[in-house]
């Protein structure tokens, strides 16, 4: 067990051996895109603060955690990182921040199980990161307040610091306000804030400019957005820029699947066919206790109206395995779904109690909320994953032989081989060089082989 330390002043620190006039910070990111995308936003903040990253902690002044809360396994990956990195802080002295969910959910408490963090921050905060990094040299604190929509500001991406990639994510809106049960998000990241429509679309334009072709809009619920027009009018302003070639988003609740986005799909074809869709189960009683509001028939009559606008378009999911009071039965309705919907990909995992929401309040107190065994719900887990590895296995074998769009992303995993995605979100890797498919080229590949996961392919 961590000891207990005071919050209060810190003694001066020593300065890290190698202090210069640029410092370096190493960053690890755990968690969504969202997280994602912030690492990057604390990247570019610092770098305008004469701060580099680098690739390895132990060349690192300052290491920066951003963490993920959504399962419990998430934290303990947190804990066992930082207990790696407090031995470069006794070697240099390395300043050891910790940011995202887990820094929001747990605020001053972490700086006392965790002695040797100088400080954490929610995700509201990040815009301040230069500002605390100068205040962390004396004290420890914690900033985890929370930001209305009127005082928060979007953290901009930096255009410059996307020239040469072909994609890049652009935050739409922030924070959660749907109540799913089992879910720790609404708690990590806030109340729903949209970003002003003009500035997603001002900084899609910026990124098309450098030469970014692929924006993915973001956000916990991107599609409930509300930035001065909906989420599809939204999809349409983007879609309207010159240089940007595709428009891709996550993640979308099923509530907030309007037909005015299913039109969008219908007639924007730089709106890419896939759509992330998220589920959770296949049984009415467990949707209702999640509190997802909707039914599997409801679920379906989207997914079909989806299909039926943009025929062949990719819809992918999420389901937990073993929530409260999970049948044999209800599993069994989720197997049934995933082969009736024969999802291209799914994402599937055992359910995690957490704290602070409605599900881990009633585990256990009612035989609708009993807690399902470990055993089982892996069990059930690996059986939802079996049938998913041969629907995806079967959905990229369709692709045989056929010639796909690839937008090139950067270098394969062997030497003269290229990668890239196709508009279905495949993965792609052919063989070429670089200058014949440089980052950010649109270009014709045969597909010549499907494996469980990514495509291979030859350029045509
Ligand atoms: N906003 C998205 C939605 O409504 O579907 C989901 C975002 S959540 C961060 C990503 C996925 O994590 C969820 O779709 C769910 O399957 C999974 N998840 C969230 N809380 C979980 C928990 N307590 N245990 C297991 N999986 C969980
Ligand atoms: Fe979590 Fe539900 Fe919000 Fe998704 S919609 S982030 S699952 S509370
Ligand atoms: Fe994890 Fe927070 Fe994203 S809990 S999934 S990093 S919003």
């Amino acid at each position: 067990m961590p000891e207990l330390v005071s919050l209060g002043p810190k003694p001066p620190a020593a300065a890290p051996a190698n202090a210069g006039p640029r410092r370096t910070v190493f960053v690890h990111t755990f968690g969504c895109q969202m997280n994602e995308s912030d690492s990057q936003r604390m990247v570019e903040l610092l770098g305008q603060a004469a701060w580099s990253p680098v690739s390895l902690p132990e060349e690192a002044d300052l290491i920066l955690v951003n963490t993920c809360a959504v399962r419990e396994k998430a934290e303990q990956k947190l804990l066992s990182a930082l207990g790696r990195y407090r031995e470069h802080k006794a070697r240099r002295g390395t300043v050891i921040a910790v940011a995202g969910c887990v820094a929001q959910a747990e605020k001053e408490r972490l700086l006392k199980r965790v002695p040797y963090v100088d400080f954490v921050f929610g995700p509201d905060h990040l815009a301040e990161l230069p500002g605390m990094v100068a205040r962390a040299a004396r004290e420890r604190f914690a900033e985890t307040g929370w930001m209305d929509s009127e005082e928060y500001l979007f953290p901009r991406a930096d255009p410059e610091a996307a020239r040469g990639r072909a994609t890049a994510f652009v935050t739409a809106m922030k924070g959660c306000d749907n109540v799913c049960s089992f879910c720790i998000v609404p708690h990590t990241r806030g109340r729903e804030v949209s970003r002003p429509a003009a500035e997603v679309v001002e900084e899609c334009r910026r990124l098309a400019e450098v030469g970014v072709r692929e924006v993915t809009l973001i956000g916990q619920n991107v599609n409930s957005y509300r930035g001065g027009c909906d989420f599809a009018t939204l999809l349409r302003r983007v879609a309207a820029l010159e240089g940007v070639a595709r428009i891709r988003f996550t993640t979308s609740h099923p509530h907030d699947l309007s037909d005015a986005l299913v039109e969008a799909f219908r007639d924007e074809p730089k709106v890419m066919p896939h759509f992330h869709l998220p589920v959770q189960s296949g049984s009415d009683p467990v949707l209702a206790r999640m509190r997802r509001d909707y039914t599997v028939a409801g679920y379906l009559e989207r997914f079909d109206r989806l299909l039926a606008a943009r025929p062949g378009i990719a819809i992918t999911t999420d389901f937990i395995a073993g929530f409260p009071g999970e049948t044999e039965e209800d599993f069994e309705a989720s197997v049934r779904l995933l082969a009736r919907a024969r999802f291209d990909n799914s994402f599937s995992f055992v359910y995690s109690p957490r704290p602070h929401t409605g599900a881990v309040r009633r585990l256990g107190s009612a035989p609708e909320w009993a807690e399902v065994p470990r055993e089982v719900a892996v069990a059930r887990l690996e059986r939802l994953q079996a049938v998913q590895r041969r629907l995806s296995a079967e959905a990229l074998a369709s692709r045989l032989g056929s010639d796909v769009e690839v937008l090139v992303e950067g270098p394969g995993d062997e030497e003269g081989w290229r990668r890239g995605r196709t508009p279905h979100n495949h993965l792609v890797h052919f063989a070429a060089s670089e200058a014949r498919a440089p980052a950010g080229a649109l270009l014709p590949v045969r597909v010549t082989r499907a494996g469980g996961s990514s495509l291979s392919g030859e350029l045509r």
